[in-house]
């Protein structure tokens, strides 16, 4: 894990173009997925991330062969001799996104022994409901000395009820059904864009896969899965989070290789707080510079406002005037950042389960620290802004989930320098 800081000068507002990367929360299950098939997969658009890293490591610790062409952002996957079913714990203890390979590899192998996640920054983070989806088709489920254990001959299909419209259950359950022998039907499963992509590779496998984007999803298993070729939709996060860079810097950005309808919380919020928006097809223009007005948000389940963009919002609404509220349904403990902002000058109140900002006229530099990597991100948009240096710490958690985000910031006039430590 790269160690190090950022620092950060006051800026300009931020102008120019900027490319989006392949979404981090899509190219993480997909990987997962080809454990379900012992033919060629072939992925592009995969950003680099260390948690793609983690991935690929994970992937190659059961056996797997992987080759990964940064330059030309393609990873090619071969999981022809799968000789293991226990996931390493050094691994899974260095990204939640690891249990992802429960389901797959239960599939593939009748059993698996997966370490149960730690929490992180923002919260418990249970895997319950992964856990009753597998036992519901079939699986035994016993937990021992901190792992998961979970085993099944085969899989059967089934009717599931997901208590709350959780993501990664959803992919987990989605993996594992394909495989399943008879029909199941996911009942309030998450419907965001990543959940999609994840079903259209395995559909381009030779899943049989229908609903995805709804709230049910039907499943018919078939007997195996050949490999296929995928690209991975554009990280949406990552271009909302380019948005607020124009949005709390005022500047002028131009984003392309996006999907505007991925985006239209963001979209929405932006232009209620007086941003000027123009979406060109997949390229978004944003204008910060006009007189910004207060706003409230509340973060939910897609098509809600993402619990992704909230810290982001907080550092445009840090500066601006007027009292903007924002509640975070999601995560129980996903305030962190607030006290890192209140360091730089910010005027915010946490409120049970809501922060209520009073925006100043502006921050002024310190030093802080990234608390989780949306977190991060926000507080270099924030201290881009601010009077004076701000350096940022334990920028680790950024290089998860950005790409090359230091250097995409400076090529719109960002003074932002790396130090590694
Ligand atoms: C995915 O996490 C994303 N990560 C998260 O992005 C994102 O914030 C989250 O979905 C919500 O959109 C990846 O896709 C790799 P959930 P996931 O299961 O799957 C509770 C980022 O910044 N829950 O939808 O873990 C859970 O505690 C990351 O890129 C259970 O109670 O999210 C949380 O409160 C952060 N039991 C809520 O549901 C379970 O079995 C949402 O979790 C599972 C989840």
């Amino acid at each position: 894990m790269r160690l190090g800081k950022f620092i950060i000068e006051e800026s300009g507002p931020l102008q120019g173009r900027v490319r989006i990367s392949g979404s981090k929360n899509s190219v993480l299950p997909i990987i997962a997925a080809t454990l379900l098939t012992d033919k060629t997969c072939i992925i592009s658009d995969v950003p680099r991330l260390t948690d793609v890293l983690v991935m690929q490591n994970l992937i190659e610790d059961f056996g797997g062969s992987t080759a990964w062409d940064q330059k030309n952002e393609r990873l090619t996957i071969r999981n022809t001799n799968i000789n293991k079913t226990e996931a390493s714990y050094e691994l899974c203890a260095k990204m939640r996104a690891s249990f992802l390979v429960a389901g797959p590899i239960l599939a593939r192998m009748g059993e698996v022994r997966v370490s149960l996640p730690g929490g992180c920054a923002i919260g418990t983070r249970p895997v319950d409901l992964h856990l009753k989806g597998l036992a519901a088709l079939g699986a035994e489920i016993s937990t021992e000395h901190g792992f998961i254990c979970a085993r099944a001959k085969k899989l059967r299909g089934t009717n599931i009820y997901l208590d709350f419209p959780s993501v990664g259950a959803t992919e987990n359950i989605m993996m594992a059904a394909v495989l399943a022998q008879g029909q199941t039907i996911i009942q309030n499963s998450a419907v965001e864009p990543e959940i999609v992509d994840l079903a259209n590779f395995l559909s381009a496998c030779g899943a049989k896969i229908r609903g995805s984007g709804t709230d049910t999803i039907r499943i018919n298993g078939v007997d195996e899965l050949h490999g296929a070729e995928h690209t991975i939709i554009p990280d949406r996060i990552e271009a909302g989070t380019f948005m607020l860079a124009a949005a709390a810097t005022g500047g002028d950005i131009r984003i392309t290789n996006t999907v505007p309808d991925h985006l239209r919380p963001a979209i929405a919020k932006l232009r209620e707080a007086n941003v000027q928006i123009e979406e060109f097809g997949d390229e978004i223009a944003i204008a910060g510079g006009g007189q910004r007005r207060p706003i409230d948000i509340k973060t939910m389940p897609y098509p809600g406002f993402p619990t992704d963009m909230q810290a982001q919002f907080v550092a445009m609404l840090a500066t601006t005037r007027g009292t903007n509220i924002i509640t975070e349904t999601i995560f129980e403990n996903r305030f962190m950042h607030i006290p890192e902002f209140k360091r730089m000058g910010a005027e915010i109140k946490i409120d049970s389960r809501s922060a209520i900002i009073e925006g100043v006229e502006k921050l002024t530099g310190t030093q802080v620290k990234a608390t989780d990597l949306r977190a991060g991100a926000a507080l270099i948009l924030a201290a881009l802004r601010a009077e004076g240096q701000t350096e940022i710490h334990d920028i680790y958690h950024i290089d998860r989930g950005y790409c090359a985000f230091d250097e995409k910031l400076r090529n719109l006039g960002a003074k932002i320098i790396r130090i590694d430590e």
